[in-house]
Order: structure tokens, then C-alpha cells, then sequence
């Protein structure tokens, strides 16, 4: 695994404030009922640490696992947790590639992650992460849309955007993946049921709420 968000960890909150504002922030807090009902959390590729900081004030008794394989990304989440709430997050520095747990979760959250990874290595890793959740689990995933068809003004530009950003990515932490595996198909083959999902008026943002169907 080559890909390595260091260099740009210190730059990544103020590069995502000018290119989307709140934009991707909208797509995470999209489900609060969800994140307040659920005990226990895992968050992949957390990132600087954001989501979890208001994650914790959501929810002030959830048991929250963070796995983020950049050493400098896992070091910015350790400094925003408040000291009181540090015996319930714990912090993972792997690739999730080498995760495995014994405990079952209440809530996924995986957003604008899926784009860090080709085809192939999602097909592995989708179903570990779904062994991972409990019945009547949820998995909250927010992706770019990276339209196969060019059939309008929004769908072209967007295409444009996700090539740069990925030239972008490419130069910065070695990145080799050329475009968004759209994940839903691959989760929808399990016992997950999609019920709720939003597309940004721009059609480049999506989110998707999966819950588990319960087992007998
Ligand atoms: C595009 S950023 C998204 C960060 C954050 N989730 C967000 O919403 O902005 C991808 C994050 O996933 C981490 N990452 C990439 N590959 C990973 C892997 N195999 N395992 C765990 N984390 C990984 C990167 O270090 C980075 O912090």
C-alpha cells in the first residue's frame, strides 16, 4: 500500500474549505438521528479528525474506532478529541487492510474514502467491512459520483473535476486509482438495505444509508 496522506495532512481541511465549503460536511452530518442512536462506531479513513469532533457532541455516550492509516491524519484526530472523552475513542493508525475486530458495530461511516481504492482491492474489502456490522447495523457512505456517461452540462464538468482531483491526489500521496468505484452495487449484494440516499443538485456528491437486514 503506497498511498500515503502526510505531506498533505496540515493542508487537507483548509484545500477541502476552498474547493467545497461545507459541501462535504453537508453529506457527513446528513443522518443525526443515526449518529445518536448508535453505540458503537466505526469511522474509515477518518481523515484530520472532524467528523468524529462533532460526532462526540452528537452523541455523548457512543464507543467510537478510528482507523486511519496516515500517521500525520491520526495525529490531528488524537488532538481534537477533548481529554474527557478520550477513553471512548480509540485510534487505529493501519490501513484497514489489517483490520479485523472481535466487536460488532451500530454504525459505519465511510466518506470520501472509496476513492483511494481501485476496484479490486474494495471487492475485499466491502465484505470484511460488513461482517462488521451488527443486525439492524447501519453504513453511512458519502462518495464522489464519477458519471460513466457524459449526458449533460453537470455530468461533464464533474467528470473534469474528479480527473483533476485525482491528478491532484496522484502527485501529493501516490494515489494510482483513475475513478470512483460506485460502491452501492457491491454493499446491495449483501444483506444491506439501501434507505435513504441524496444526490447533490450538482449530481457530484452522494450519500447512502444502508441498514442490515436482521439474521436468524
Ligand atoms: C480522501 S481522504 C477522506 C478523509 C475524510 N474521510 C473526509 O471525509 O474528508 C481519505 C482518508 O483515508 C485515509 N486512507 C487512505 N487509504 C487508507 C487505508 N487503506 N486505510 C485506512 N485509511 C486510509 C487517508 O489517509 C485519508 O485520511
Amino acid at each position: 500500500m503506497s498511498v500515503n496522506f502526510d505531506y498533505i495532512a496540515p493542508y487537507y481541511s483548509l484545500g477541502e474549505k476552498l474547493c467545497f465549503g461545507e459541501k462535504l460536511n453537508f453529506h457527513r452530518t446528513l443522518f443525526p438521528q443515526v449518529l445518536r442512536s448508535s453505540g458503537k462506531i466505526l469511522l474509515l479513513g477518518e481523515g484530520r479528525g472532524k467528523f468524529l469532533e462533532f460526532l462526540l457532541k452528537e452523541n455523548n455516550s457512543c464507543e467510537v474506532v478510528v482507523i486511519e492509516s496516515s500517521k500525520r491524519m491520526a495525529e490531528s484526530i488524537y488532538n481534537l478529541i477533548p481529554c474527557g472523552d478520550r477513553f471512548r475513542v480509540e485510534i487505529k493508525n493501519i490501513p484497514i487492510e489489517y483490520f479485523n475486530s472481535d466487536h460488532k458495530f451500530d454504525l459505519i461511516c465511510s466518506f470520501f474514502f472509496w476513492d483511494c481504492f481501485s476496484k479490486n482491492q474494495i471487492k475485499r474489502s466491502i465484505p470484511l467491512m460488513l461482517n462488521l456490522i451488527n443486525n439492524k447495523g447501519y453504513w453511512h457512505n458519502a462518495d464522489f459520483v464519477d458519471h460513466r456517461k457524459i449526458t449533460c452540462y453537470h455530468t461533464l464538468k464533474n467528470f473534469i473535476f474528479i480527473r483533476i482531483l485525482y491528478f491532484f491526489f496522484r502527485h501529493t500521496t501516490g494515489l494510482d486509482v483513475k475513478s470512483v468505484f460506485p460502491v452501492r452495487s457491491l454493499i446491495l449484494k449483501s444483506n444491506m438495505r439501501l434507505i435513504q440516499s441524496l444526490e447533490s443538485n450538482s449530481k457530484l456528491l452522494k450519500s447512502d444509508l444502508f441498514r442490515k437486514i436482521e439474521e436468524y
